[in-house]
């Protein structure tokens, strides 16, 4: 969920809704505002879906004043309705919040106890009840605010606002980042600092256990013992690059075609002549183990340059999804590091999963696409990964991005440790370099993935197969269908297929199989004939000669560039991602903003 503050001198209405569209990457389940008129009073506006319904909304409703917090929503407890949609308001107070409160039923049977109704099924809606009560006790707004978050479990960042005082608001957090803006008699709070970008550059990001009491003369806050804190203002640059379709249908068509560009930027970030140049302190010549971390796409990425690391520079890699790694306990050895990939930087899981690592490894390292995120200032080394921004919930050329700079880093890896010559690494510095150009070559298969989307829109279940690193690749492949076309998808290593899900090949079934023609092909190949033995309807993805050697029998195939060598998953993402486009927009489905999903979870 994004939350956002404004104490301002204009109209705010139009400016919270300014800044909930820059945090929609974090949900659309629904939105809302909430305001203090001329004459003190509290009122809010609320709408389900995405943000436009609000702003529809607003237009023949409109909400005066110049104090208003806003949110945007992806649903935790309640459904998607307009009654669980924040800001929730009881007597004097309305209330914005992100993240989950874990021990609200008791509040909740507290409040109730008290004589107060909640309305919604959230569990933010105790919040505002239990402020509610304490003011009602005699609490001034602070200390009610105090009171309230002193008995909240989990994680939260909070906003309130109070009836009667239109130059107060009160932020929280524990958790979940929260930013401050500093204006000119203005004051901001947000989520992110991307979303204060239209108003201030000027940036103090909350502490855990911090609680902020903003006026328009500034900010006050205290830490989670209550005494008087300091934190820092800095001035960040989070660019103002429009954002447009650039005469694509959906913005996922223009990231998927822009991939040849970003990439090249990353890498020219990246390689000079053909040395490869980094932030001091990334020496690998003697880690222990590296274990890298991740969500969804970002995971995968991960997974991809587990291969990367191993076969080239001989480094023991652990993978694990953040979800299940911030709470197994791994033991971490003092002389590992840890590798965050993320495209927000702000994905809660990840998030809390760094902050496990943090006293346990040597470095913590930030592969992140948003340089001004929680996971990149966090992190000892951030690597941007230069993407640019990704407005498609959809990962596509972040996910490429990822890979670029986890390429670069696993062959800087190799040469750090002794695994690979000066002329070997200029070798492979040179494939890197070759690979936007050879992505060029495969946005040409566009049309030729547009002709199979009609195929697999047919389909109830579709398996993506393949070995090695293009396995992960496999993973994503089922991962983008999933999100885009709600059309069941797996992915598996190729090899795996004959112990269990071979059961699912029957002629409905399609089996997209990932082969370059590497050392793993004809075993890749002989896994392919265990499906079309099945009448399994295989699309093959190979270069050329694969095609030729293979491709008989077929239902169809995509011919890639008989080229990438061990980089060929940077090059085989691009065939998955069009793939799940075509079929999404032959089924109809919500592109862009596929339903249920969020661009970033900031809630665990
Ligand atoms: C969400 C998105 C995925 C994304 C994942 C991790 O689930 O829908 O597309 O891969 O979060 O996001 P991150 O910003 O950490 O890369």
């Amino acid at each position: 969920c994004g939350i956002i503050g404004i104490l301002g001198n204009h109209e705010v209405s139009p400016q919270l809704v300014e800044a909930l569209k820059r945090l929609e990457y974090r949900g659309y389940d629904s939105a809302g505002i909430a305001s203090i008129d001329a004459r003190g009073e509290l009122d809010r506006r609320r709408a389900v879906g995405k943000l436009v319904n609000l702003s529809d909304r607003l237009v023949h409703e409109p909400l005066q004043g110049l104090i208003g917090i806003g949110h945007t929503r992806w649903a935790t407890h309640g459904a998607a309705t307009e009654v669980n949609a924040h800001p929730h308001l009881h007597g004097p107070v309305a209330v914005v919040h992100n993240g989950i409160i874990e021990n609200f039923r008791e509040l909740r049977a507290e409040v109730i106890a008290g004589g107060r109704a909640p309305e919604s099924d959230t569990d933010t809606e105790v919040v505002a009840l239990l402020t509610a009560q304490y003011m009602a006790a005699g609490m001034t707004p602070v200390e009610a605010a105090r009171a309230t978050i002193r008995r909240l479990h989990g994680a939260f960042a909070l906003a309130f606002l109070f009836k009667d005082e239109p130059d107060l608001m009160i932020a929280a957090r524990k958790g979940s980042p929260l930013a401050i803006g500093h204006g000119t008699g203005e004051m901001f709070l947000g989520s992110d600092a991307v979303a204060l970008a239209p108003f201030t550059d000027r940036i103090t990001y909350l502490e855990d256990g911090d609680l902020a009491v903003l006026t328009r003369a500034g900010v006050e806050i205290e830490d989670s013992e209550g005494r008087r804190a300091n934190r820092d203002m800095a001035v960040i640059d989070v660019g103002s690059t429009a954002i447009d379709k650039a005469g694509h249908r959906h913005f996922m068509a223009k990231e998927i075609a822009e991939q040849p560009v970003v990439l090249g930027d990353a890498l020219n970030h990246y390689l000079h002549g053909d040395r490869i140049v980094l932030p001091e302190g990334l020496d690998f010549s003697s880690v222990e183990r590296l274990t890298l971390v991740g969500c969804g796409t970002a995971y995968y990425a991960a997974h991809v340059a587990k291969y990367w690391f191993e076969s080239l520079a001989g480094l023991a890699c652990d993978i694990d999804i953040a979800s299940e790694f911030r709470y197994r306990e791994p033991p971490m050895s003092p002389r590992s590091w840890a590798l965050f990939v993320s495209q927000s930087g702000e994905t809660a899981d990840t998030l809390a999963a760094l902050h496990y690592v943090r006293d346990k490894v040597e470095k913590v390292i930030g592969v992140v696409n948003v340089g001004t995120s929680a996971i990149a200032r966090e992190s000892d080394i951030a690597l941007p990964t230069l993407a640019g921004i990704e407005v498609g919930v959809a990962s596509s050329k972040a996910f490429t991005c990822q890979l670029a700079v986890l390429a670069v880093l696993a062959v800087k890896a190799a040469h750090d440790r002794g695994r690979i010559s000066d002329a070997e690494l200029a070798a492979l510095v040179g494939e890197l370099r070759a690979i936007p150009g050879l992505l060029n070559q495969v946005l040409g298969l566009s049309e030729d993935c547009r002709g199979l989307a009609a195929w697999l829109a047919e389909a109830q279940d579709v398996l993506y197969l393949g070995r090695g690193p293009l396995y992960p690749v496999a993973l994503e492949g089922a991962l983008k269908l999933k999100e885009l076309s709600y059309i069941h998808a797996e992915g598996y290593a190729s090899g795996e297929l004959k112990h269990g899900p071979i059961a699912l090949i029957d002629r409905n079934v399609p089996v997209v199989v990932l082969a370059p023609r590497d050392a793993l092909f004809d075993k890749t190949v002989s896994n392919m004939h265990e499906v079309m033995a099945r009448h399994g309807q295989v699309l093959l993805i190979s270069d050329s000669e694969g095609i030729e050697l293979a491709g008989e029998g077929t239902h169809a195939t995509l011919t890639m560039p008989a080229a990438g060598g061990i980089f060929a998953p940077i090059l085989y993402a691009v065939p998955m991602q069009y793939l799940a486009y075509y079929t999404a927009v032959a089924k109809g489905t919500d592109v862009d903003q596929p339903r249920n999903l969020a661009k970033s979870v900031t809630v665990e």
